[in-house]
């Protein structure tokens, strides 16, 4: 193997990735805000900023695949006499003395030096409040008197991120800004129904600024080399119309050895509508000085911080595990529980590879998300919950995904995947476990956001499961619907149309026979999780009603979805097999293996073994599993988007990490805990950062959704890094079942499965009102706890049961 370049590292002691090399082999990014505001920051300072929605309210541009990669962002240019240079080494590019990015947990502090000067600018959102701070610290490390010129610089979204990069006739007419002493707002269209405004505002008195962006970059310039940097003088540009940026410019005299702050913030405002203006076409800066005052010095900026990283202490304070391998230990502390944080708040919306514009919440995706995310801040969770099932639609259907600021379900994508409703369940049930709050399930929650409509959530519960019933196919398996899990596996949609895409299709659902066998082992998983629920409320009628529905599926899988060494993956509109030895590609797909195995569906027939079998012997390659094999190499009509993709990437045989740790239950269930570690630690960002920098390209401190399969051109690239459901599924595997340590309605269950070679670890986990330190004893045992012993009593059976307060918990395998 090619000796693989480094560009960072980890600092577990700090809580961050650090970034040494700015010429990283994609940008490796981060994300600011936990709630309302948020930011996208590369390496290199680049990204967006936007309120809430990233399509609707965009507060700052960003051009997705731009020449170069990465361009524009929050950038700061210090001229130094005829040096202009940036801390972050981009857009000037001007070679640095040193360099350094730190990602931290919602927060990035990029550092630069050059010719004795250095600029720090710590990044993030401050907690509860809508704006992004950029501190700077500028330090004159040389021995003589300095005098730089400071610019800074954001350029303005027109709120609308979709409209802001095609509707250039009206675009170009409509921008506006207002200059008052050091802050520049932005206010296009709040003349008319916008009751928002922006802000960018520097806490110190400025020598010019600019806001018409050709008169600050030049028409024939570039971000690199903008003309009112170069030549070291702002222009006071007043921008109508065309692009209004924002740029300070500040004279700043260090004499050796001294530093100053500049507490820059980018702000988003919103006013009543009968308070929009306090003159004619003035916009009202009430709440903006408010803002500003608030966050106006060096030492309220640092209070901010430190509130910021109090609330990650306590957060990453809930569950923590010493097993003495860092690898493991700062996924499991940090960068996973990280992770899940992004993708709760995101969905699948804003990332270096999701512009932002086009995918808002998924239900799906959402519900999975939760899973998490429950344990770090549970009424988000539960309002999460509510969010989602209000998008359902009478019949358990429901809308595939919807939109954040108007939390309506999206009427381009629509609904009809059949898979979704089950999510719900998945969700739910995961959140009463961690908190014990069984009063979600009262609250009134309405179908597709119709007021009257409202049923209990349970009810709603119930209505998801009664859809997979009520679709069943000539198998007795679930109907696919428009997809299942497996957003490509279009098997009613027959599209030789190259201009329609395939996610919004419409589909032939008239006289189909496409079952899928990932539904099946999901209605499974989550059936026996709602027949628990319906006993522990009480309700034995319709628990005794879902078992049935239960073990028919289970008896449907065993008759006719079994091929002999694996599940099936699906039957296709016609009846034929998906997924089967006798079809000429794509012989296994990892999603029925997956699913049945942690269905456990015929276990006790050996189905279970062979097909984790099949998958190591299959599936299995350097870099993780592989979604099916071997890949497609021709596009089929009956099966949509799936064969599309060249072999390797994407569903088409790539290693699509959200599955693999279906399959790493599946073992842990099974009890092959060698096997689930191995799979595990092939896709644990951690173990990849450490051989495959170069190759894998995306955040080594992250999961990506897609690493390219053996089939493709460059086996181990990634992609799409950061909002996957990867993040939650590696959470709940480590968490609950590697480690072993799974909420339950009366305690915790402890039932972990590990490698041979695990030594003793310690878990302090934080569970409602209760503290317990548990340590476990694998005595090399894979499974099987032989006995625990709470604040030194034994206890019968596999569960602690929950009492308030601290407890010490000892488990020997
Ligand atoms: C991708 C899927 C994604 C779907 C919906 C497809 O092109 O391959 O991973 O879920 O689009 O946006
Ligand atoms: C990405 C989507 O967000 C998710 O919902 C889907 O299950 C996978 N792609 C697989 O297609």
């Amino acid at each position: 193997m090619e000796q693989q370049k480094r560009y960072g590292h980890f600092d577990d002691q700090h809580r961050e990735y650090v970034i040494t090399d700015p010429q990283t082999p994609w940008p490796w990014i981060n994300y600011l805000g936990n709630e309302d505001f948020f930011s996208l920051i590369s390496n290199t300072a680049g990204g967006y900023s936007f309120y809430k929605d990233a399509k609707f309210r965009r507060i700052t541009r960003y051009r997705y695949n731009n020449v170069p990669m990465d361009n524009g962002g929050r950038y700061f240019y210090i001229k130094d006499g005829d040096t202009v240079w940036n801390p972050g080494w981009k857009p000037c590019k001007t070679p640095l003395d040193f360099y350094e990015c730190r990602h931290g947990m919602s927060y990035t502090r990029i550092t630069g030096r050059k010719n004795g000067v250095e600029a720090s600018v710590l990044f993030f959102v401050p907690l509860k409040k809508w704006c992004e701070v950029q501190k700077l610290t500028l330090k004159n490390e040389s021995s003589e008197t300095k005098t730089l010129k400071l610019f800074s610089f954001e350029e303005w979204c027109l709120w609308n991120a979709a409209t802001d990069m095609e509707n250039f006739q009206r675009n170009f007419s409509t921008g506006e800004v207002e200059i008052e002493g050091s802050t520049i707002y932005h206010k296009t269209e709040y003349r008319e129904r916008r009751n928002h405004y922006a802000f960018y505002h520097v806490n110190a008195p400025i020598q010019g600024f600019d806001t018409d962006r050709e008169t600050f970059v030049g028409l024939y310039n570039s971000f690199a080399d903008p003309q009112a940097v170069i030549e070291g003088k702002p222009r006071n540009s007043h921008a109508h119309g065309w692009s209004p940026i924002a740029s300070h410019y500040i004279e700043v005299t260090l004499a050796p050895g001294e530093s100053k702050d500049f507490v820059f913030l980018l702000g988003y405002i919103e006013n009543e509508q009968d308070e929009k203006f306090e003159a004619p076409q003035v916009i009202n800066k009430k709440k903006a000085h408010a803002l500003i005052a608030e966050l106006d010095t060096t030492e309220k900026v640092d209070k901010a911080f430190a509130e910021l990283c109090q609330l990650w202490d306590a957060l990453l304070n809930i569950y923590k595990v010493k097993t003495g391998n860092d690898k493991l230990d700062r996924m499991v502390n940090i960068w996973n529980q990280y992770q899940c944080m992004v993708t709760f708040n995101f969905s699948r919306s804003a990332s270096f590879f999701e512009s932002g514009v086009g995918r808002g919440m998924g239900f799906r995706d959402s519900n999975q998300d939760l899973v998490g995310f429950v344990h770090q801040i549970p009424p988000r969770a539960r309002q999460r919950i509510i969010d989602i099932a209000s998008t359902q639609f009478p019949d358990g259907g429901c809308y595939h995904q919807y939109q954040p600021l108007t939390k309506r379900g999206n009427n381009d994508i629509g609904g009809g995947f059949n898979d979704d409703p089950c999510w719900l369940i998945f969700g739910t049930v995961a959140y009463i476990k961690e908190t014990g709050d069984f009063s979600i399930l009262d609250e009134m929650v309405p179908f597709d956001n119709q007021p009257g409509s409202e049923v209990t959530l349970f009810e709603h519960l119930k209505v998801s499961m009664d859809h997979v019933i009520k679709n069943l196919g000539p198998h007795l398996l679930p109907l696919i619907g428009r997809a299942d899990w497996n957003d490509c596996l279009n098997l009613n949609c027959f599209s030789w149309d190259p201009n329609e895409s395939f996610q919004t299709t419409e589909n032939v659902s008239e006289g189909t026979k496409a079952e899928s066998l990932m539904i099946a082992g999901l209605f499974v998983v989550t059936g026996k999780d709602y027949v628990a629920l319906c006993k522990k409320i009480g309700k034995n009628d319709e628990a005794e009603r879902m078992q049935k529905a239960v073990d028919a599926m289970i008896a449907a899988v065993k008759k006719d979805g079994w091929d002999g060494e694996w599940y099936l993956r699906a039957y296709d509109f016609y009846g034929n097999k998906i997924g089967s030895n006798e079809c000429e590609e794509a012989k296994i797909f990892i999603e029925s293996q997956g699913w049945c195995t942690m269905a456990e569906i015929g276990a006790e027939d050996g189905m279970v073994a062979k097909s984790l079998d099949s998958c190591k012997k299959y599936l299995e390659c350097e870099h993780g599993m592989v979604l099916n094999n071997p890949a497609f190499t021709k596009y089929i009509y009956e099966y949509g988007e799936i064969s599309s993709y060249p072999e390797g990437y994407k569903e088409n045989a790539g290693i699509f990490c959200h599955n693999n740790p279906w399959v790493i239950i599946g073992e842990c269930l099974a009890g092959r805990g060698n096997d689930a570690w191995s799979h595990y630690a092939k896709i644990l960002p951690s173990y990849v950062e450490e051989k495959y920098q170069t190759l894998h390209k995306v955040e080594p401190y992250v999961n990506c959704q897609m690493v390219a399969g053996k089939d493709a051109f460059k086996p181990g690239e990634g992609k799409n890094s950061w909002l996957t459901g990867t993040a939650a599924w590696m959470w709940y595997t480590v968490s609950e079942f590697i480690l072993g340590i799974k909420p339950d309605y009366d305690g915790i269950r402890i039932d972990p499965c590990l490698p041979e070679t695990a030594t003793d670890y310690t878990v302090n986990r934080k569970f409602r009102e209760a503290e317990y330190e548990i340590t476990i004893h694998p005595n090399g045992a894979q499974k099987g706890v032989k006995q625990i012993v709470l604040d030194g009593k034994p206890v019968d059976g596999t569960v602690i049961p929950y009492s308030v307060g601290k407890h010490t918990v000892e488990v020997t395998m």
